[in-house]
This record gives C-alpha cells, structure tokens and sequence, in this order.
C-alpha cells in the first residue's frame, strides 16, 4: 500500500508529537512516581494507590498512555527498520545520535512489553495485590531482570531527551544553529537526569538508594524539641 506524501507527513507529525504529548509527560510522571521507592515500601504503595483512585483511571490508560504509545510504537518501528541511514545530511555526532535514536525505540518495544507484562498485566496486580514495592523488590532481586530495567531505564531517557531535541527541530522551535545546540544540550541534560533518577529508583527497591540529595534524617530529639 502507498500513502500521499502529505498522508505521511501528518503522521510524522503525530509520531513526532506523541512522542512528548502524552507519552513523554506519562514518563516523567511515571519516573517521579517510582522515585517515591526511595522513601520506602509505605510511601511507595500509597502513592500508588493513589495513582489507582483516580477518577476514569482505566480510560486514561487506554486512551491517554496505551493508544498513544502503539500508535508511536507501530510507526516507529516502520521508521527504525525501513527509514533512510540520515548519512551525509548532518554531522558525524547527529547521525550517531539519530541511529541511537531508532536503536532506543526498538529496545523500547521489548522492554515495555516485558514492563507491562510482568507489572500491570501480572497476576499479583489482576487480583488486586496492592503491594507493588514488593513485586518489584521481588523481580529486582534476579540479576538479569535487574540488568534489563537498567537497559530499559537509559533507554528510555535517551530516546526522551534526544527526542526532545528531535522534536524542537521538526516543530521548528529551534531552527538556528544556536538554538539546535542549546536543544541537544538540554536533550543531553534530560537524559542524564532521567537516568541518574530511574536508576536510584531500582536501587531503592532492592533496598540500595543512593542518598545524594536528601537532607539528614531528623533525630527524634530533634524532632521532640522543635514541638511547642
Ligand atoms: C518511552 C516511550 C517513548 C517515548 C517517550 C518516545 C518519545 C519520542 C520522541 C519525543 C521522539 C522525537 C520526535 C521527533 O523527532 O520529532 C521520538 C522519535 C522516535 N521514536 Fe519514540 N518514544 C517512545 C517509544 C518508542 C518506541 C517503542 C519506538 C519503537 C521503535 C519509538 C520509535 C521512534 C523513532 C523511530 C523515532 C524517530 C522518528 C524520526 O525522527 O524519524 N519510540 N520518540
């Protein structure tokens, strides 16, 4: 089957823009999220179960993550396998980044099948287990399976960062020189921040979290004497 060259273009532009709306929000939110494992079991499955209590939840993951991200999925892949090496049109640095690009997306497809499977799709979760720091805990604990979300993690925050660059350039919010160099940094900056806060969040379920950032533990004297 052929499509019209403007057919094409409108869904490049919906891929492009899918792409950070809705699902690149849903993955900043979803880091954030499983960052709380940092503070422990409690704090984990509340917030969660919080997450859970929304009004029309299973609607929004259907229409607003799950529909989106196959609809990004499926003409990616077509992209990733089918597209054109990008070689000669930009620099050296710019076709590596955009082969990485594609090879992320496709890392994507079988990390988020196995994610949504072992997780969502799990029978703890179907029958309404709500301890979800202990599935993790539990999935963690296995070498290889902790190996694969590392994977699945950088994968994730390249192809989101790189992406963001990707995407100011074809929306044309960066069209100068300046400006595409400012964009690759930022898009460097998000890929470096996603994985620093992705990987401590697997650290933490397998009780490991690094504690750069957090203030000290308050002493309970402390505490007791600071009361009026
Ligand atoms: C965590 C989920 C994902 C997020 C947040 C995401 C985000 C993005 C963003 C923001 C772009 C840049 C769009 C642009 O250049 O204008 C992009 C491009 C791309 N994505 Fe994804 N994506 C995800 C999953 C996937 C998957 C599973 C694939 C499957 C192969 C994929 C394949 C691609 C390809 C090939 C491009 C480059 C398109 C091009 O410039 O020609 N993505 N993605």
């Amino acid at each position: 089957m052929t499509i019209s060259d403007r057919t094409y273009y409108t869904l490049k532009r919906l891929h492009s823009l899918t792409g950070v709306v809705p699902i690149g929000l849903f993955l900043l939110e979803h880091f954030f999220t499983n960052s709380l494992a940092v503070h422990g079991a409690a704090a984990y499955n509340r917030a969660s179960e919080d997450l859970a209590s929304l009004p029309y939840v299973q609607l929004l993951e259907i229409f607003g993550i799950g529909v989106p991200i196959l609809f990004h999925m499926v003409l990616g892949i077509v992209i990733a396998t089918t597209g054109q090496a990008n070689a000669g049109r930009h620099g050296y640095a710019r076709n590596w980044m955009y082969l990485l690009q594609r090879v992320s997306g496709l890392v994507l497809v079988a990390y988020i099948i196995y994610h949504v499977w072992s997780t969502r799709l799990s029978a703890e979760v179907l029958r309404g287990d709500t301890d979800l720091f202990g599935l993790m805990a539990n999935q963690l604990q296995h070498p290889a399976v902790f190996a694969f979300y590392v994977l699945g993690v950088l994968a994730a925050s390249y192809h989101f960062g790189n992406g963001l660059f990707g995407f100011a350039i074809h929306w044309g919010i960066a069209t100068g020189a300046t400006a595409q160099r400012r964009a690759a940094r930022l898009g460097l900056a998000v890929f470096l921040v996603l994985s620093l806060v992705g990987i401590n969040s697997l650290l933490s379920f397998v009780g490991r979290p690094l504690r750069l950032f957090e203030r000290a533990p308050e002493t309970t004297a402390a505490v007791a004497g600071s009361r009026p």
